[in-house]
């Protein structure tokens, strides 16, 4: 079977997903806490169910990581990576801005990559060496040469709060910048960056089945992406810096001043 097949029954399985999320969006489920901040509902334990039900139906010999606990262990080579609800936190707060994530790697290599909005209708694939594609129209990522007419998304990881450095990155990317999106899926952030929406996307922490879709959509879309220190990143690395590759050298110039202690213009003292 080749890859165009994976992302097509990938598509399928996602916007079924999808449409099971709807139906729970509507009825604003309960939430539990699986730590201090990180949210889990019932909606993200029943699009797991229904996506690794219908992955081991159709590829029975390939492995699956699924957020939520449900995945399963072949030596095949090919892993899916599952996010059954990228932005929980967003979907329980009734905050239309969430999507289904699902990304297959062959031997480490991201091969298709699907990620669907159930709330606009939007489909994000990708295959290798096929391109990108948003509704079957095909994807570029912008042209944006400026890097302070560029405009960024990040996120903040919901566990270890008390440890996280983003935000000097964060207020140091506003200020130099059109502006920074904080809008909380992961997965819609990196296909934004592939479909030129944003020029640019970083963030600490993420997990691979946040980025293992959207970072193809991302390659297949003419983007790049690595480490903030100019590294490879590999699935679940620390840190993520991906752009429309013009300005990529310019985004981990900041990071490095930052890293190094030569953040120019540090949050100023707060007196009200
Ligand atoms: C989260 C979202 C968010 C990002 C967090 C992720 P979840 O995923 O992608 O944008 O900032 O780091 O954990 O928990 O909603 O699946
Ligand atoms: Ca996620
Ligand atoms: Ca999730």
């Amino acid at each position: 079977m080749n890859n165009p097949d994976f992302t097509t029954a990938a598509a399928e399985i996602a916007r079924e997903a999808g449409q099971l999320l709807e139906h729970y969006f509507d009825q604003r489920v309960a939430v539990e806490y699986k730590g201090e901040f990180d949210l889990v509902t019932a909606a993200d334990r029943a699009s797991e169910k229904l996506i690794v039900e219908r992955l081991r139906s159709r590829f029975p010999s390939h492995s699956i990581v699924a957020e939520e606990g449900g995945g399963v262990e072949h030596n095949s080579g090919y892993v899916w990576y599952v996010d059954p609800v990228d932005g929980t936190t967003n979907f329980a707060h009734g905050f239309p801005t969430f999507a289904v994530s699902m990304g297959l790697a062959h031997n480490e290599e991201l091969v298709a990559g699907v990620v669907y909005d159930p709330m606009r209708k939007e489909c994000f694939t990708a295959e290798r060496g096929s391109g990108a594609y948003l509704n079957h129209r095909r994807l570029h990522v912008s042209r944006v040469a400026q890097f302070r007419e560029g405009l960024f998304a990040t996120g903040f990881a919901s566990s270890n709060r008390r440890q996280e450095v983003n935000v000097h990155f964060f207020h140091r990317m506003s200020l130099l910048t059109h502006g920074v999106r904080r809008p909380g899926s992961a997965a819609l952030d990196l296909c934004y960056v592939a479909a030129g929406r944003l020029d640019g996307f970083w963030e600490f922490g993420l997990k691979p089945w946040d980025v293992a879709a959207g970072l193809l959509l991302i390659s297949e879309a003419g983007g790049v992406w690595g480490d903030m220190r100019g590294g490879p990143y590999k699935l679940g690395g620390p840190h993520l810096a991906a752009t429309n590759g013009r300005l990529h050298q310019d985004l981990l110039k900041v990071f490095e001043d930052i890293a190094n202690g030569r953040n120019e213009t540090p949050p100023p003292a707060v007196s009200l």
